[in-house]
């Protein structure tokens, strides 16, 4: 396995999972706690840092029992670790070097470089620059801003690197990591989602032991597969609650909850549909209706965590991207757009000891491991799906009639999306109800009815997303389709806008 140091850089989770697409198991460890043996380790990767080794209090792990011991490779702030720490300098740069840049071979025919294209595209981010190498080191490589972007120490398989090969803009950066794990540490590609699910089952017997665990199931994709990893671990210590807050997709509460019996998961289904709407009652401004779903959800699963004896876990189908994305609605440095990403939004007072299996993952990767475990294929492909539901679809004041229109147009651009083949290509797909009427004729009639709007988007993350080119003879046939059969809606539209500038949801 391979040992990486953390130094707090954001990129850290993505030189992980870069080795994971390797098939190689790698671990994660903060710098100021490593491991203290580190025999099991075939190779250590240092990774970047916002700290700068000028200061006093910059992050100084001895590396003593790794550095000329085995296989190291610097990255960035690795990188000026290495250098400066054993005699190079390092200084701040005149401009900060941020972005792509192309490298060039010094040096060729090293096994490091080795199918890295001249002039491959790299990917810098950093303020300080190495402006000297230590002595005993070789120069593999440059670029036009950074002379010292590629380095080896001379008689050890110790490497530096300033650019980040873990980004995808550095397009050849997987081969770099290939050539330093494999070609160098010798490091064998044999760990795949099985081996995740087996480790990480191993890990969760051992973390939880014979306590009893609660976890809330949503219907999603990152919850049944949290759920699935801790029912292989612990079977029924594993207590799962399914709320029905009324504003799920149309039958979704019964046939998921049957799905999940199904897959032998000790769950139970809380229908409080009620509570919720009577929460939501004359309240229009999104982020007040998002905030009364959150504090009824919390009451709710409150109230039946209590009834489970003895709970001392919450688990939580959190995944890496909710913990980068929550760093804004915790008080990071960018705009809370949505008040949605709340990770670790339960009350103190539950006073539960969190477990989140899937922390450390990416939902294409999530996907897989669910696979390897013989999860359904409607549950691992369902399309993201917001916590507050149909709420935030619903333009305006909710009441129980409007959630039932909403759900009946919904399951019928689903279903024709599943029918035609095409809810697999889109990212995520839903129908909006407008608070406006619109003039209409029906057989001899004139009408004054709702308007719906359909969005249909593609993404890799949500975070950006553009809307989906559908067949136009598709959209002809799901708009008659609504407009005969939901009673209350005469007229339909397909929202053509991407995000930014606008979001995926319409509240
Ligand atoms: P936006 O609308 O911000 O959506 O472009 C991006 C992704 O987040 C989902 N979303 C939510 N998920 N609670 C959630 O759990 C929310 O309040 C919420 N709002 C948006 C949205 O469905 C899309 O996948």
């Amino acid at each position: 396995k391979v040992l990486i140091l953390d130094f707090g850089s954001q990129y850290t989770q993505l030189i992980a999972r870069r080795v994971r697409e390797l098939n190689i198991y790698s671990e994660i460890k903060p710098f100021n706690n490593p491991p203290k043996d580190v025999s099991a380790y075939k190779a250590v990767i240092l990774s970047g840092s916002p700290h700068s080794v000028r200061t006093e209090d910059a992050p100084h792990p001895d590396l003593s029992e790794i550095k000329g011991k085995k296989p190291l490779l610097g990255i960035c702030y690795g990188a000026q670790y290495l250098a400066h720490f054993n005699g190079g300098s390092v200084e701040k740069s005149n401009t900060r070097e941020y972005g792509r840049a192309n490298l060039s071979h010094v040096v060729s025919a090293t096994t490091f470089l080795t199918n890295v294209n001249t002039n491959s595209q790299v990917w810098m981010s950093h303020a300080d620059t190495i402006k000297k190498l230590p002595e005993n080191t070789t120069l593999l490589a440059s670029t036009h801003d950074v002379e010292n972007a590629a380095f080896k120490f001379n008689g050890e398989e110790t490497y530096g690197i300033q650019f980040h090969p873990e980004v995808y803009h550095s397009t050849d950066g997987k081969t770099v990591l290939e050539n330093f794990l494999v070609k160098i540490a010798g490091l064998e590609q044999d760990w795949t989602p099985d081996a995740f699910v087996d480790t990480t089952v191993a890990s969760l017997k051992e973390q939880i032991g014979d306590e009893r665990v609660i976890l809330g199931l949503s219907g999603g994709v990152d919850s049944s597969v949290a759920a699935m990893l801790l029912h292989k671990a612990i079977g029924s210590q594993l207590h799962c609650i399914f709320v029905n807050n009324g504003l799920l997709r149309k039958n979704e509460f019964s046939s998921v909850l049957e799905q999940y019996k199904g897959m032998g998961l000790n769950v139970k289904g809380v229908d409080a549909s009620a509570r919720f709407l009577d929460a939501l009652a004359g309240e229009s401004d999104p982020e007040k209706k998002r905030k009364a779903i959150g504090r009824v959800f919390i009451e709710v699963f409150d109230d039946e965590s209590q009834l489970v004896e003895n709970a001392t876990w919450l688990a939580q189908g959190t995944i890496y991207p909710d913990v980068i994305e929550s760093v804004s609605a915790t008080g990071g440095p960018s705009a809370t757009i949505k008040s949605h990403h709340n990770v670790g939004g339960l009350p103190d007072y539950m006073k539960l000891k969190i477990v989140e299996p899937l922390k450390m993952l990416f939902k294409d990767e999530v996907r897989r491991v669910g696979k390897s475990m013989g999860m359904d294929a409607s549950i691992l492909g369902r399309h993201p799906f917001p916590g507050p539901g149909l709420a935030i679809r619903i333009l305006g004041d909710i009441t129980a009639e409007k959630v039932s229109i909403l759900q009946e147009v919904d399951a019928i651009f689903i279903d024709g999306l599943k029918k035609s083949g095409l809810y697999d290509k889109v990212w995520q797909a839903g129908a909006m109800l407008l608070p406006v009427n619109s003039v209409g004729v029906m057989g001899d009639e004139r009408t004054y009815e709702k308007c719906v709007a359909l969005r249909a988007v593609e993404s890799t993350d949500g975070m950006t997303a553009d809307w989906v080119n559908l067949p136009y003879e598709f959209l002809q046939k799901v708009s008659n389709d609504i407009i005969n059969k939901v009673k209350g809606v005469n007229r339909v539209v397909y929202d053509i806008s991407s995000k930014p500038p606008a979001t995926i949801e319409w509240e």
